[in-house]
């Protein structure tokens, strides 16, 4: 059973995240969607909201769950008996944070293997924290955010 972990922020999810997600959800028997719980950062969502949009966007896609996890990603992964992380890796921009997260992850688990999967090209630009600054101002989320969210999205963004 080849089971990986897809961990984030989702703060919120949007189009890149879910073609990472489709990708994914090819490679493997089980795929572990996984929001961070994260006491130091302040998220413009809840836990519980990123959770909810993730599952609403995959929720016809069997292979998928989605779920929240604290503390070292390696011990969760290990806690799920992942053998694989899954990141995006949308430009250069991203490489030297992921790469340094990769070879630690490593270090503390070898047995895990990061993937790296690029998602479409006209989503090498899109970010959780340009979706929540464009919708913060009232701008167009049409392209970043699917329509089924996009509503709730805006309406937590305007607040
Ligand atoms: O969507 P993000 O914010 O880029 O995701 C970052 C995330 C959640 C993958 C990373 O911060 C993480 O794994 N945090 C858990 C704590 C941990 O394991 N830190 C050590 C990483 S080497």
């Amino acid at each position: 059973m080849r089971i990986a972990i897809y961990p984030g922020s989702f703060d919120p999810v949007h189009y890149g995240h879910l073609d990472l997600i489709q990708r994914a959800d090819k490679l493997v028997d089980r795929l572990v969607v996984a929001v961070l719980q994260n006491e130091a950062k302040q998220p413009a969502f809840s836990v519980e909201e990123r959770i909810q949009f993730l599952r609403e966007m995959t929720k016809d896609m069997k292979k998928v769950e989605i779920t929240s996890f604290h503390g070292l990603l390696v011990d969760f992964a290990r806690q799920r008996k992942a053998q694989f992380i899954v990141r995006g890796l949308r430009a250069f921009s991203d490489f030297e944070f992921e790469f340094q997260m990769a070879l630690m992850n490593r270090k503390l688990a070898p047995e895990l293997e990061t993937v790296f999967l690029m998602p479409k090209e006209k989503y090498s630009a899109v970010s959780s924290k340009l979706v929540r600054e464009i919708g913060h101002f009232g701008g167009d989320l049409t392209e970043l955010v699917p329509e089924l969210i996009r509503e709730r999205v805006v309406s937590g963004l305007l607040k």
